[in-house]
This record gives structure tokens, sequence and C-alpha cells, in this order.
């Protein structure tokens, strides 16, 4: 069966509270998540969230895996503000690298994504590159890379899901790349349209991942 990953990329949302009430709804949902066979369910939730949600999902065993949203550049050691490879790798698996909004609000080049990545691979961590096109250079020896147009995220404006096919065709062929995700205004009413796409091979999903309720029904859907 082909390997699906939905990804919920919260981004800058969410107070504890908020964060176990969508827990809460996902618990709800326990029996049904544990049924979904070659889905892998991710969240990236901000940071401060990250210690209290791997506890919640230990305690009731919930399927779903946790990842970051960035890693610092720098091991540890006096550099303010950061949070690095080693204490992620206590709580998550996975890290996003190279989205957009960090390319142009933070300046992060493909340099510092390099470098970024590689931090990442030292910790035991699998990036979740991130793309904006066919041509926007990755590192060697990524699995799992996800397209998102700027045009699309957070727009209501997805790609069409055979552009998105194209795109995820060249990494996949091309640049020998395992998984292509997309995302960009993937909502539960769409999903299905990008789904049965022969090289997509899952979602990253942003506003439509806050709301509990519409995560599921895009696990479900994709
Ligand atoms: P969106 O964001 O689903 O709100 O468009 C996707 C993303 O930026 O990862």
């Amino acid at each position: 069966m082909k390997e699906f990953f939905i990804i919920a990329n919260w981004k800058s949302h969410k107070t504890l509270p908020e964060a176990k009430a969508w827990l809460e709804f996902m618990l709800s949902k326990k029996e049904a998540l544990a049924k979904i066979e070659g889905k892998t369910i991710i969240v990236c939730p901000p940071t401060t969230l990250l210690s209290y949600m791997k506890s919640f999902i230990l305690e009731h065993d919930l399927s779903i895996l946790l990842g970051a949203q960035d890693i610092s550049l720098f091991d540890e050691g006096a550099y303010t503000g950061e949070v690095n490879g080693k204490q992620l790798a206590e709580l998550v698996e996975y890290v996003i690298i190279g989205h957009s909004e960090r390319r142009s609000y933070f300046h992060e080049d493909y340099e510092l994504l390099k470098q970024k990545t590689e931090k990442a691979k030292q910790s035991s961590l699998t990036p979740i590159f991130c793309v904006q096109g066919d041509d926007t250079p990755i590192p060697d020896g990524l699995s799992l890379i996800a397209y998102e147009p700027v045009s699309a995220i957070g727009t209501g404006k997805p790609d069409s899901p055979e552009h998105a096919n194209d795109v995820a065709r060249v990494y996949r062929e091309e640049k020998e790349m395992y998984y292509c995700l997309y995302g960009g205004s993937v909502t539960a009413e769409n999903v299905a349209t990008f789904k049965n796409q022969e090289f997509i091979s899952g979602f990253l999903v942003g506003s439509a991942s806050l709301d509990a309720a519409k995560f599921f029904s895009i696990i479900i859907n994709a």
C-alpha cells in the first residue's frame, strides 16, 4: 500500500488549553485513528506545546507523531532563544525546514537551510523539507519533501492537482525523492482531488489543521 503522510503545521497558533481541546477531540476518535492503515499522522505545534502534547499522546496511546517547526543551526551553547536538535529529539521525530514563511520573514536562505537539514539528521530527526516549485534546490539525502507554492498558502487557492502532481513527479523521479507531499489551502473538501495523483504522498496542512474536526476529516478523506 502507498504510504501517506498527513501533517499538521500549526504555525504560531494555539495556547495550552486550545491544544488540550484539540487532543481531546482526537482522543474521542482514538479507535478510528488506530484502524487507519498506511497513513502517518504528524502534528507540528509550536515548541511551547510539545512537552505537554508528547505526554498526552503517550498517556493515551494515540496514533499521532510529533514534529517541530524549526531547528537551531547550532548545538547546545550560548545561543539565546534557540532550541537545538538534541533538545527537539527528546520530543519529536520530524522537523519542518525551509517553509516559505521562514524563508521570507526570517531570511532563511538555501545555505542556512542546508545546515539546518544537517543538524536535524545529526539528531536523528527526519526533515520535512519545503520547496516552493520544481526548481527549488534541495540538500542531498532527504526522504520527505513538501511542495507548497507560495500563492496557495493560506489563500484558499490551492494548486491544481495535476500541476502539484507534475512537481511531485520531478522530485520523485529526477531527484530520487521518496515522498513528496502537497501543501497549500488543503481542506477536507478538496483533499480527495489530490489524493489519487500518482506522485503525491500526502499533505502538509496549515489553517485546516487547527480545527480538530476538520483535520480529522482530512485524515479520513485523504
Ligand atoms: P495552509 O498552509 O494550509 O493554511 O495553506 C499550509 C502551510 O503553510 O503549511
